[in-house]
């Protein structure tokens, strides 16, 4: 392979692994775990990207419970269905948890 070329290849996996997509074992903010884990179902199931359109007669987890949700699948008492991310560390769980506590206490 000439070399050219094989500097061109190089040159292109490096880019693309400095630009690609963010690896989410590496994130750690609750708002950046939100969108890549959470947000889109929200979106699809109507209650809005950032929960505002869930009605407000439904059970509000508490942060520590939500962790329990995200890392065990414990759902009770909420209809919340079963997501488990065991990949999440216990950090970034608790951050996503508070973050999707604070969306859900905010203006509904
Ligand atoms: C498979 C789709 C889906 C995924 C993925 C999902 N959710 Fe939900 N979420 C729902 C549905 C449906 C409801 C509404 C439940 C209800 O009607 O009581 C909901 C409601 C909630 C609520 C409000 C209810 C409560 O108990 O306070 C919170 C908070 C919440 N989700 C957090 C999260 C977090 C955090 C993640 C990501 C780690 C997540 N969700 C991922 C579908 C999903």
């Amino acid at each position: 392979m000439p070399t050219a070329l094989r500097l061109g290849i190089i040159t292109t996996c490096l880019l693309l692994a400095a630009c690609g997509p963010k690896d989410p074992a590496r994130m750690k903010s609750g708002e950046e775990l939100y969108d890549y884990y959470c947000r889109s179902c929200h979106v699809e199931r109507n209650l809005g990207a950032r929960l505002e359109r869930l009605p407000s007669d439904r059970a509000q987890l508490k942060p520590h419970e939500l962790v329990l949700m995200i890392r065990h699948d414990y759902t009770q008492p909420s209809r919340h269905p079963d997501i488990r991310l065991p990949q999440l560390s216990p950090e970034q769980a608790d951050a996503v948890a508070q973050y999707a506590y604070k969306l859900r206490h905010q203006g509904n």
